[in-house]
């Protein structure tokens, strides 16, 4: 078992890691006794979505029922458009029905949609009740499951409408990564590869040097980076939880990232995929401004070409995608904030990057 302590004084959490689920449930059994005293009658919604419901609802259900909670479960459609507030409706609808009360728990059972909505859920009814992350994907396990950002998006803006709210611990099985497609897996190694970029050369380093074992999703290997991964975006959620600084700096090609996604309608592409692609723009930018040097650039592209993911921007307009820059929730003052790499393990907050320096570096990501 491998745990990280996400240090938030009284909202503090563990996260538990591990290749099965007897073992995982047996820690968090541990734990939740130790901090709630009795879970015996409490009642429990799991929300989670119809693919993930057929491969792990049973076993994460028999474990909770045999420590005597009462469970219900909603499943929700697959995919991003049931991060709604019609979604929300029917699970609050359905929270309501199975009598949760104040004292009751949610979990969310699946991947950074179902964590997010799952989350929003438990942060709003009853003006907030405890939760349990159970992430299933690569993406939820290295990123949205930690930190405690939960929402569900407007029409017109994702993640709009939401907060920070922590979960009691977080549960995850790096055995259930098996089943991912490869895009999905691909789409958390870019999360993943940020964290190294970002923040930590020796990690960005080990990646490169083990990319073919994780490639194969070794468990034992798997488990060190998702460690490692967990290690560093708690020590920035510790620093900065409610995003006043520090913590913008994990949106590093976001900015581009977000844009590609809503000019490309968000089917095109999974969010690591234009993750990929935002950091390969925004590295860009940062050769450009002489920040960080060609061949550091190489090294960025390699590592997530070696990853499957996409390094080659796709035919969309500037001007649309700079639109969609514009919007960006960083944004202060209408002014489109950046999150540049500096050095290997390094990136830091710019807001006065140039546009003519951004359209140059579209067009440079647009090169094979
Ligand atoms: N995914 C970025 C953050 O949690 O702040």
């Amino acid at each position: 078992m491998i745990s990280v302590w996400v240090e938030l004084n009284d909202k503090s959490y563990p996260i538990f890691l591990h290749d099965n689920w007897n073992n995982l449930f047996q820690e968090a059994l541990v734990y939740l006794c130790r901090k709630s005293c009795s879970l015996r009658g409490k009642k429990m919604l799991i929300i989670t979505d119809e693919n993930v419901y057929d491969l792990y609802h049973n076993p994460v259900k028999q474990a909770f029922s045999s420590w005597g909670i009462e469970v219900v479960t909603s499943v929700v459609p697959p995919g991003e458009s049931s991060k709604s507030l019609q979604q929300a409706e029917k699970l609050y609808t359905a929270a309501l029905q199975a009598n949760l009360d104040r004292h009751s728990l949610i979990t969310a059972l699946g991947g950074g949609v179902i964590g997010d909505l799952a989350g929003f859920i438990a942060s709003t009814y009853m003006r907030g009740i405890p939760f349990i992350q159970i992430p299933t994907s690569l993406l939820a396990q290295v990123d949205s499951s930690i930190g405690g950002k939960v929402a569900v998006n407007h029409p017109s803006a994702k993640n709009v409408i939401g907060s920070f709210y922590q979960p009691e611990c977080v549960l995850m099985n790096v055995a259930a990564l098996k089943t991912l497609t490869g895009r999905e897996f691909s789409s958390g190694m870019a999360e993943l590869i940020k964290h190294g970029i970002i923040r930590n050369e020796a990690f960005l380093t080990w990646l490169e040097a083990n990319q073919a074992a994780l490639a194969a999703r070794e468990n034992s290997l798997l488990a060190q980076a998702i460690h490692r991964s967990c290690e560093i975006k708690s020590e920035i959620v510790k620093r900065d939880e409610r995003e006043t600084g520090l913590r913008a700096v994990l949106n590093f090609g976001h900015t581009v990232g977000h844009a590609i996604e809503a000019a490309s309608g968000y089917e095109t592409f999974t969010h690591g995929e234009a993750v990929s692609m935002g950091m390969i723009v925004e590295a860009h930018i940062a050769r450009l401004l002489g920040l960080i040097s060609p061949e550091y650039l190489s090294r960025i592209l390699k590592i997530l070409a070696g990853a499957d993911l996409p390094i080659v921007l796709p035919d969309l307009d500037n001007r649309l995608l700079l639109k969609w820059m514009q919007h960006d929730k960083k944004n202060v003052q209408d002014r489109v904030v950046f999150v540049l790499p500096t050095a290997p393990g390094k990136a830091e907050i710019f807001r006065d990057v140039q546009i003519d320096v951004v359209l140059e570096a579209l067009d440079a990501a647009r090169q094979e």
